[in-house]
């Protein structure tokens, strides 16, 4: 491989680039865009990664050198993106163009196709809000590909090499895929947000950690349903009335806890943890049809 290039060296691309060198692959460097967020991202990546950042008119040899280009850019800005290098003459056959949307498909780089050179839709399967912790978290991720045959076989062998899981994925499956995903990342946060304003405790969010740790660590040992637990697994009926009662003043906690309370009681039936009066019970108060 001659080398790889980040278009766009935010928190993916920087922990990418990271991830990348860490695994002995040849980085190139990062292509920035002029009048963006000021130098802020692309010096983050000069401190993290020792290579040059480039503005996008500046990036041709960068470019056109690399066998590898990600563009990890914002979703919105990816598709503008690949037409703009396409028009400019820099991408060719056989080099893979990437990006790391997790709700689009790799067509959405159709403006390569032309070229010849292959498309690459990968996406980390993991929450990167620090480029610099980006690696260590990527070991052990999941990473879905999906694109042009060549280009998903390579993938598959980068993820490997960086400590990764690799699963292919079909376009249609993605917009379903990505919305699994921010049910288990960002929905995990605004439930812990929303749980630490019920509580109203003085330590916060905090006092939920441990909590979310240990439901964590039960998940890892003994999986769905098995690690389920709490007053709807024990068909506690009378509990669960109080919690609905002392929800209401909280219009958006109700909603929540009722909408996870239906869930929770089709894994506790699937657990076989409820007597049929008890599941009926919960149907009621969750106004499950
Ligand atoms: N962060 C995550 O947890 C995560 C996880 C998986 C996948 N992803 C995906 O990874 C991609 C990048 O996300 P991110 O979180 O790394 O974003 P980010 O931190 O905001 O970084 C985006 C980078 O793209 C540049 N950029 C913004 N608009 C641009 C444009 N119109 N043309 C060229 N460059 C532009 C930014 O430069 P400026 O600083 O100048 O704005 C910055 O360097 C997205 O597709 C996202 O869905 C993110």
């Amino acid at each position: 491989m001659s080398g790889i290039v980040f278009v766009g060296p935010g928190r993916v691309g920087t922990a990418l680039a990271l991830a990348f060198q860490q695994a002995g692959y040849p980085v190139l460097g990062a292509v920035s865009r002029p009048g963006g967020s000021g130098g802020a991202t692309a010096d983050r990546f000069t401190n993290l990664t020792h290579l040059p950042v480039r503005e996008l008119m500046d990036s041709r040899s960068l470019i056109e050198q690399a066998d590898v280009v990600f563009l990890t850019v914002p979703d919105e800005a990816v598709t503008e993106l690949a037409q703009t290098i396409v028009n400019f003459g820099w991408v060719h056959e056989g080099q893979i163009v990437v990006h790391t949307a997790g709700a689009l498909a790799s067509s959405i780089l159709e403006a390569v196709e032309p070229t010849g050179a292959w498309k690459l839709s990968l996406h980390p399967l993991q929450t990167i809000a620090d480029p610099a912790t980006g690696p260590a978290l990527l070991k052990g991720s999941t990473f879905t590909a999906e694109g042009d045959e060549p280009a998903v076989a390579a993938a598959m062998q980068w993820v490997t090499a960086l400590g990764g899981i690799p699963v292919e994925l079909r376009a249609e499956e993605k917009p379903r895929y990505h919305a699994a995903a921010v049910m288990a990342s960002n929905a995990v946060v605004a439930l812990l947000g929303v749980a630490s304003d019920v509580a109203g405790l003085s330590t916060g969010v905090s006092a939920f950690l441990p909590l979310l740790q240990g439901a964590l660590e039960n998940l890892r040992e003994l999986g769905i349903p098995n690690a389920l637990t709490g007053p709807i697994e024990r068909g506690d009926t009378a509990t669960v009335m109080k919690h609905l009662s002392v929800l209401k003043d909280n219009p958006t906690a109700h909603a929540v806890y009722v909408a996870l309370g239906r869930a929770t009681v089709s894994l506790a039936v699937e657990k076989g943890s409820l007597s049929d009066a008890q599941r009926d019970a919960f149907e009621r108060l969750f106004g499950i049809d």
